[in-house]
């Protein structure tokens, strides 16, 4: 096989024929006959982990991507033999290892369906120049396999037909099909034959994948160095293969403060201090709902990290605290260059405790990023780590300052090839000491985890909040992301949403992207069209570089100003549902935007959709992608919906014509959604909650819909103050039953549910509350089909005019 590598190819090395086995409680060990084992993990009976060594001894285990409790192996497994091959089985998978090259098959074990063989399977090439091997896996692509995942790719969601690098890069104006960009995540999900796995090749090397792109039946993937390590995780519906993926990498260490799902605002830069008093009171005048606001690289003296610039900013605590007592919470950018200047007391402490990164011989990194000459702490030492989080002291514990946004983290380099650190800088890697081209692709989430700490030490009691733009496998666990410097273009609004999409399904569900574009200027339409789908993104922020003009909310004309606050008020109604569909993501990994694909993969049509997109469970949304759009086909899932807008419904599993003029956006709701609703707020906390609105979909059937709560912040929630309110819906011809299992010891500031009745096919005889009938004055029944019970009631009842009960 010919690979996409810079190196000199000198022919590939394969395993020889298997000798012997040995097996303690989880793990097999396979040893061929020139030297090559196979070690072979049962992490879950559906998730296996494959590591292979050329040397006759593996290298000390260590990933920054595993979380420690996943990695503990599961202990039931079992191993038969026959003259060929050697047979693995667990509750779920059956593995076969040929014993003449080690080469493997996977088996569903209920149905035998071959999920994934290998082709050459392992083999390698040795490397002159580094050392190491060149590791490399091949495995025939089955019939009709698609393939999605691989992180921030900017490209149509079904990844068949084509080859990827990781290799975490700064991507200013990048575009369609360009590759690499800002994260490597080496995770993809393989379904054919309506199952899916997943591969997670957790090797932090610059590493490919082949989609069938270079021979059309075959997928191989293949690193510059390290072990061939990966996991396969088996489904067979996708959701649980991102679930275990998202398990196996980290969930969010805990929930984001409710804030931070607010709508926020940014540019490059709002100073002085004027400035950004002007913009906060804009929205507050103009009545846009806002939470946070950004400071950006000018807000520094002379772009030193951890300082201010007294001009722009004399007094910044005071700025923070008027800023906050407004609702607003700071934000400001931290980049890892630290300036090389003898008088500057990061630089030195960094110098004098040897924490900055050298070159192979000794000198430092030296490079050039906004500060001009810098020095670039080495987040791989945990050392470092803890000293960079210990700088956060001043500005979150005495300024006031709520989150911080680490930028420039892939390491970016300005001037120099390659944009980065050259290949031969050394790094500590807890320990493991290698060159960046080890450590090049996990730096900037090494980096974001040591804000993380920080952030997370002196927010307390509060939650922290931190966004980065690099990211590994496993920054989820730390922190939200965006998707870099994209452009204010069409083209933009739709990578946008794919981004988004796959980011989510490889596990990483806390993201956004510059509303209206970084580089250049959106018109109105381009910048409401993006709000559109922004608003419906976990992270939710407008940014725009500097020397491009205004990219506010008003910055248009009163027409998208009106459009914006209208979606914006969307969000801010319905965080109950984001901040449940979050904390389903931190507890069970459950991507917080699923594709069609990862919605209804049986359904084929959904294999090479890329536009519409289920938010959370229960709110399907598609942007409009073009100007003078007045609606758009688009594809409507299996069921039933109801258009939001007017409540009509359709049938899915079939293209449609859908308006949308530009002051709406297509959004239907599943039929049987039980939609919970804030009153719209300037920002979180703003007005104390007197009551929820339940947005109820009639459904004939039964449909499960939550509800979770808690104080917003703070961590009492993990000691059981929280509220949890399962709602099961049953309809029938005549009747509506609502039926409410409550949790949690969080008593939540409202007493009263609004119940708002949608699609109900009958007219209302009487209601029932727990069993009890309710006079219509005292559930407040009004005309329009909408009523008020306390939140506390079992089972509501409502009974249509021709029931017999
Ligand atoms: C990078 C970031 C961008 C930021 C700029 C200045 O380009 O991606 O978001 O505004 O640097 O700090």
């Amino acid at each position: 096989m010919i690979l996409n590598t810079e190196l000199e190819y000198k022919g590939d090395l394969f395993p020889s024929n298997i000798i012997s086995f040995t097996k303690d409680v989880d793990t097999l060990h396979f040893y061929a006959s020139n030297g090559v084992i196979l070690q072979m993990t049962i992490v879950r009976d559906s998730v296996f982990r494959f590591r292979y060594t050329t040397t006759g001894i593996f290298d000390e285990d260590f990933s920054y991507a595993i979380t420690k409790y996943a990695s503990r192996g599961y202990n039931e497994l079992e191993i038969t033999e026959d003259d060929e091959k050697y047979i693995v089985t667990t509750a779920k998978l059956v593995c076969h290892i040929h014993k003449a090259d080690m080469r493997k098959s996977i088996y569903d074990v209920n149905d035998n369906t071959l999920l994934s063989q290998d082709e050459l399977g392992f083999h390698w090439e040795e490397s002159y120049e580094f050392g190491g091997d060149i590791v490399k896996m091949s495995k025939i692509s089955q019939d009709g396999e698609s393939y999605y995942g691989l992180g921030d790719k900017p490209v149509h969601l079904n990844l068949k037909g084509k080859r990827f690098e990781n290799w975490v890069t700064d991507s200013y104006a990048y575009g369609k099909d360009t590759d690499p960009i800002y994260k490597a995540i080496p995770f993809y999900v393989g379904l054919h034959h309506r199952k899916a796995y997943g591969i997670f090749f957790d090797n932090t090397f610059r590493t490919y994948f082949d989609f069938a792109q270079e021979r059309r039946n075959i997928t191989s993937f293949w690193a510059q160095g390290g072990e061939m390590n990966y996991y396969f995780i088996y489904g067979p519906e996708m959701s649980a293969v991102v679930e275990n993926y998202t398990d196996l990498t980290g969930k969010p260490h805990q929930l984001p403060p409710l804030w931070a799902l607010g709508y926020h605002q940014c540019k490059w830069s709002y100073y002085p201090e004027s400035k950004v008093k002007e913009i906060a009171n804009t929205f507050r005048e103009l009545k846009i709902p806002c939470d946070a606001i950004y400071l950006d690289i000018d807000y520094m003296e002379g772009f030193r990290c951890f300082t201010w610039n007294n001009e722009y900013f004399p007094n910044p605590k005071k700025m923070v605290q008027e800023l906050a007592d407004d609702g607003f919470k700071t934000i400001v950018i931290i980049d890892p260059g630290i300036k090389i200047d003898p008088e500057y007391s990061i630089f030195k402490e960094g110098l004098e405790n040897g924490y900055f990164c050298k070159r192979a011989d000794g000198p430092y990194m030296k490079g050039k990023v906004w500060p001009g000459e810098c020095y670039f702490p080495d987040f791989t030492n945990p050392e470092v780590r803890e000293w960079w989080s210990d700088l956060f002291r001043e500005l979150i514990e005495e300024t006031g300052v709520k989150g911080v946004w680490n930028d420039m983290n892939e390491p970016a380099v300005m001037e120099v090839p390659g944009k980065t650190f050259p290949n031969d800088v050394r790094h500590d890697y807890d320990g493991n000491h290698c060159s960046h081209r080890k450590a090049h692709n996990i730096y900037g989430m090494q980096m974001a985890r040591a804000t993380y700490q920080g952030v997370k030490k002196y927010s307390y009691p509060k939650r922290p909040f931190v966004i980065t733009r690099a990211a590994y496998s496993g920054t989820q666990r730390y922190t939200s992301s965006w998707t870099g410097d994209n452009v204010a273009t069409w083209e933009h609004l739709w990578i946008a949403n794919v981004q988004a999409q796959r980011m989510s399904m490889s596990g990483f569900s806390f993201i956004g992207s510059d509303i209206g574009g970084f580089a250049e200027q959106p018109n109105g339409e381009l910048y409401v069209r993006w709000i559109q789908l922004g608003v419906f993104h976990p992270f939710c922020r407008t940014h725009s570089s500097g020397d491009h003009g205004d990219q506010e909310p008003w910055a248009f004309d009163e027409n998208v100003t009106d459009i914006v606050r209208k979606f914006i008020e969307i969000r801010y109604e319905l965080l109950p549902y984001l901040y449940t569909i979050f904390w389903k993501y931190a507890n069970e990994g459950t991507p917080m935007l699923k594709s069609l694909v990862l919605y209804d993969q049986d359904d084929t049509q959904t294999h090479y959709r890329t536009d519409e997109f289920i938010y959370g469970e229960k709110i399907l949304v598609c942007p409009i992608n073009e100007p003078n759009a007045k609606g758009r086909r688009m594809y409507i899932p299996r069921g039933k919906w109801y258009n939001y807008w007017n409540d009509t419904i359709v049938s899915g599993g079939k293209e449609t014509w859908v308006d949308a003029d530009i002051d709406f956006m297509p959004l239907f709701i599943k039929e049987g959604a039980i939609i919970p609703k804030y009153p719209v707020q300037q920002y979180v906390g703003e007005k104390e909650i007197e009551q929820v609105t339940l947005e109820v979909y009639y459904k004939e059937g039964k449909e499960k819909s939550e509800l979770y709560e808690d104080a917003a912040d703070g961590y009492d929630y993990i000691k059981g103050r929280y509220s949890l309110r399962s709602f099961t819906l049953v309809g029938r011809k005549d009747e509506l039953i609502i039926q409410q299992h409550k949790s949690g010891k969080f008593i939540t500031s409202y007493e009263t549910f609004k119940i708002k009745l949608h699609g109900l096919p009958f007219k209302i005889q009487k209601v029932e509350v727990d069993n009890e009938e309710m006079v219509f004055e005292e559930v407040k029944m009004n005309g329009d089909n909408t009523l008020e019970i306390s939140k506390e009631f079992t089972e509501l009842h409502i009974i249509g005019e021709n029931s017999s009960k």
